[in-house]
């Protein structure tokens, strides 16, 4: 019996060093060098699935931080971080594409039939350029943002009632749920429409449900009696959006960004449902981009309650730059031009925080000429830019796992000079470069702003530790970290 076992594990070991011999061999010859496993087909992917980030750190540690392959789920990704490299991935937009993996996100995650996925990305040039339009052109841009400003002192007046309401004249609440509260009813509201957030006021409960409680198991298409909760809050999203296309005409506070994509998508035949899914999609990841935006925010907050003396750093640049001066509507003439500090904080955030990957699919085989040579792509497979790992690139960021909020200030404003713009990619780039950043970073802004200069606010939870990644589903899932709100003495908001 012990030769037996001998014998068999013997042979298994020899299978699985030939396996791993035979799939590390990439069939072009300049491919990026595979990381080897010993697991068949799954590869990498439970280590990718536990903490992505530590994976690619240590994936790129261990090969000298070079561009490098790994097996995960049946697939080979190529992971590249150097901006150089990014840069010239982002040409090859004819052979690295992403359309694979939007069929795949619209299906899974938004609910979208497969007929209604591909027509959708059929007349994506027209709807494309209305979100641009809105997004990028600073005249639109400014009604967007004048309309959020004004929101977001709504829901601030809103929390100065509870404030004056509670017996000690203070609200002690998790940080993620004020900023939801805040920043994620006023871009609502912003986008959508008042009424869409009346006639629905579970509307951003059930944005939390869906990703807390089932993100994965969506993305993976699980049954739905496993994440019945998450199934039933998309449902009720979807038909939300759909009933708000089906009575447009009558929806007169919607942002005229939604009145014009609806109207366009009416007259290509789309369905109300459809339109719901698709408006579920921008309110989460596009357009309004709540799943980012809202984490972005909260971390921001954080840090700046934990750094000591930034707050009062905070208040003073607000104060200079006329803040207490103007009307909601008005900010837009400081933020964010005026206001460098909470520029470099909001850059710090995202380069610390931010967690997203730009993916492509390698449609056919194809060479990329990277920062020092040319790299070999081989069709069906995969490749990643994970964010993260160029955040984190020291000889980009000197102390990555530092929190500097001056790191991205002028150094001529006592700022540590460094540049954002080719060494942090939160944004993705090329054909699908988030056409939101200008927006968002007013959004951060606005809301960090509006809390400090209105509230004496402190964390009041024993014991928290900053979570490292900004990803909604992941920070919904911690213990809730607890801000008390107090009104400061003697100093004006907005007026
Ligand atoms: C912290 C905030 C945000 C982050 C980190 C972020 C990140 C991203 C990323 C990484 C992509 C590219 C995805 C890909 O290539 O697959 C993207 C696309 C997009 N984002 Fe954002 N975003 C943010 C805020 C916003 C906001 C506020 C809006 C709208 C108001 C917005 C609208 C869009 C749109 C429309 C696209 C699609 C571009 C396309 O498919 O061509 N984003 N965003």
């Amino acid at each position: 019996m012990p030769a037996i076992s001998l014998v068999f594990g013997g042979i298994s070991i020899i299978l699985l060093a030939a396996y791993r011999f035979l799939f590390r061999t990439g069939r072009l010859p300049n491919e990026p060098n595979e990381i080897p496993t010993w697991i068949p087909f799954f590869g990498h992917a439970f280590t990718f699935a536990k903490d992505k980030r530590s994976f690619y750190r240590w994936a790129s540690d261990k090969n000298h931080e070079q561009p490098f392959s790994a097996l995960i789920g049946g697939r080979k990704h190529y992971i590249f971080h150097d901006p150089a490299d990014v840069a010239a991935i982002h040409k090859q937009g004819k052979s690295l594409h992403i359309r694979g993996f939007v069929r795949f996100i619209y299906i899974s995650i938004w609910g979208f039939t497969k007929r209604d996925a591909d027509k959708m990305w059929d007349i994506k040039p027209e709807w494309h350029r209305i979100d641009t339009d809105w997004l990028l052109q600073p005249e639109k841009n400014q009604v967007i943002t004048e309309k959020y400003f004004t929101k977001l002192e709504e829901q601030l007046t809103k929390l100065d009632q509870r404030i004056e309401a509670s017996p000690n004249k203070a609200v002690n609440e998790a940080g993620l749920k004020a900023v939801v509260d805040l920043e994620g009813k006023a871009t609502v509201q912003t986008m959508y429409g008042e009424t869409t957030l009346e006639l629905n006021p579970g509307l951003l409960d059930d944005l939390t449900i869906m990703v807390r409680d089932g993100f994965w198991g969506l993305m993976f298409r699980a049954p739905k009696f496993l994440y019945r909760k998450s199934y039933d809050a998309r449902e009720r999203l979807i038909v939300a959006f759909a009933n708000l296309i089906e009575n447009i005409d009558t929806r007169k506070d919607v942002s005229t960004y939604i009145a014009e994509r609806t109207k366009y998508l009416n007259s290509h035949g789309i369905s109300p449902m459809t339109q719901g899914a698709d408006l579920l999609r921008t309110m989460f990841a596009k357009s309004s981009s709540l799943l980012n935006s809202m984490p972005t925010g909260y971390l921001a907050m954080l840090h700046i309650l934990e750094t000591p003396g930034l707050i009062d750093q905070v208040r003073d640049e607000l104060t200079a730059a006329g803040y207490q001066n103007l009307a909601p509507a008005e900010l837009v003439q400081i933020i964010p031009q005026k206001v460098p500090l909470l520029r470099s904080i909001w850059h710090e955030t995202l380069r610390m925080h931010n967690n997203s990957l730009t993916v492509r699919e390698v449609i056919a085989d194809t060479q990329v000429m990277g920062k020092d040579r040319a790299w070999g792509l081989q069709k069906g497979n995969v490749v990643t830019i994970p964010c993260g790992l160029m955040h984190f690139d020291e000889k980009l960021h000197p102390d990555p796992d530092g929190y500097h909020p001056r790191r991205f200030l002028d150094k001529d404003l006592g700022g540590e000079g460094e540049g954002h713009a080719k060494t942090t990619k939160p944004f993705g780039g090329g054909s699908t470069h988030c056409p939101g950043r200008v927006f968002a970073e007013k959004q951060m802004i606005g809301l960090v702003a509006g809390i400090l200069m209105r509230y004496d606010v402190e964390i009041t939870s024993p014991t928290y530790t900053i979570p490292m990644v900004s990803e909604f589903d992941d920070i919904a899932n911690r213990p809730p970290i607890y801000f008390r709100f107090s009104k400061r003495k003697n100093v004006g908001a907005a007026a």
